[in-house]
């Protein structure tokens, strides 16, 4: 559990995350996060970020980039991301991160971050070409996480690998500079969704940056284009089994099976229960209608608050002297850790 912060207690459990503010949140960040970050924050003390200064690591167009961070913020609140329980704020207003990251850069070795699946997957084929700061991505993240000594952090399966990396820097930290000063940070990954598929293709994960609008459902897509898109999913001609180990093989099916679980908060088992020995015929409507009674809400509520960009603005503004506030005292420690002049 986690214990208030005051100037007096110290918190046992905190939580951190973050989100990318590039494009459109999907289905696929709200199962596999969201969700979990809202439940999450009546526990713990939360601090969730939308991390700006990870979205340049590709090219942003400026303007754009302001949009998508407000959007992303009303999305999080929509959600149910309280902001008087959780912290939330946009990344570079807290200077502590870029700070840390530069720390970690000199701790984390060559070797740690060439094994990265992430990376190699972003840059592709014309490696050579791209960004130093998307090949140190990892460490900017572990500097995330750790610039708060935050213990657990709730994510999709797919950041896993950065997260064995941030253990891996607080462990090489500790014992390079001999001191037991930053936690080794938890993954949470939970729930029936914590890889999300696309729905045109059921081996590769849901993203905001595949060509086709069809393999994901956005937060923001109404009622006729969640039908739509869930009506057009990739599915194949048999009948749903009536237990989870009929669904090996068949990744579409597993796909929008575990999608509805997640959707309903039941099992995978019960779903199948229900389903089983029906075709995609009576299990696709079924789980649009359920996509949209979960989703639209939330989709009108962001529109809602988009309204007010400027209460948008001042709610970053007094998350981000909160996180502050929790961030420079553990990294001005930090330098002085590592030797810098003036720092205690
Ligand atoms: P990002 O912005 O790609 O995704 C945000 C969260 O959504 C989860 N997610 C998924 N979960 C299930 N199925 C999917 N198809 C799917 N796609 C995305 C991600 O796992 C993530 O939890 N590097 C991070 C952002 C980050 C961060 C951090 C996270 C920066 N600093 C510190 C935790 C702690 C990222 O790019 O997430």
């Amino acid at each position: 559990m986690g214990v208030t912060m005051s100037s007096t207690t110290v918190s046992k459990s905190r939580i951190f995350s973050g989100i990318q503010p590039t494009g459109n949140l999907h289905l696929g960040n709200y199962l596999g996060a969201i969700r979990n970050w809202v439940a999450l924050q009546d526990e713990f003390e939360s601090i969730y970020c939308v991390v700006d200064l990870h979205a340049i690591t590709v090219p942003q167009d400026p303007m754009q980039l302001r949009q998508s961070t407000r959007e992303v913020t009303a999305s999080l609140i929509a959600a149910g991301i309280s902001t008087e329980r959780s912290i939330l704020f946009n990344q570079s207003r807290v200077l502590q991160h870029a700070q840390l990251a530069w720390t970690f850069n000199c701790v984390a070795r060559l070797g740690w971050l060439n094994r990265m699946t992430q990376f190699k997957e972003k840059a592709g084929k014309n490696r050579e070409n791209a960004t130093v700061g998307l090949y140190s991505y990892p460490t900017l993240m572990a500097a995330d996480i750790l610039a708060y000594k935050a213990t657990h952090v709730p994510v999709g399966e797919d950041q896993k690998q950065h997260l064995e990396l941030t253990r891996d820097i607080a462990q090489a930290f500790n014992s390079a500079y001999d001191v037991d000063f930053f936690p080794l940070p938890e993954p949470q990954i939970f729930g029936s969704a914590t890889r999300v598929m696309s729905l045109r293709n059921g081996s590769s994960k849901m993203s905001k940056s595949d060509n086709s609008e069809y393999s994901r459902i956005n937060l923001t897509d109404d009622k006729d284009v969640i039908t739509q898109k869930i009506r057009k999913a990739k599915t194949d001609p048999e009948p749903l089994p009536s237990s989870p180990e009929g669904l090996k093989g068949r990744a579409e099916a597993q796909n929008l099976v575990g999608i509805y679980a997640a959707l309903a908060d039941v099992t995978v088992e019960s779903v199948l229960q229900e389903y089983g020995g029906r075709g995609f015929g009576n299990f696709k409507p079924a789980l649009a209608e359920l996509a949209v009674a979960k989703l639209s809400p939330i989709g009108e509520k962001m529109r809602l608050l988009l309204e007010s960009p400027e209460d948008i603005d001042h709610i970053l503004d007094e998350g981000a002297a909160r996180a502050e506030a929790i961030a420079a005292p553990i990294v001005e420690k930090v330098n002085d850790i590592v030797g810098f002049l003036g720092h205690k």
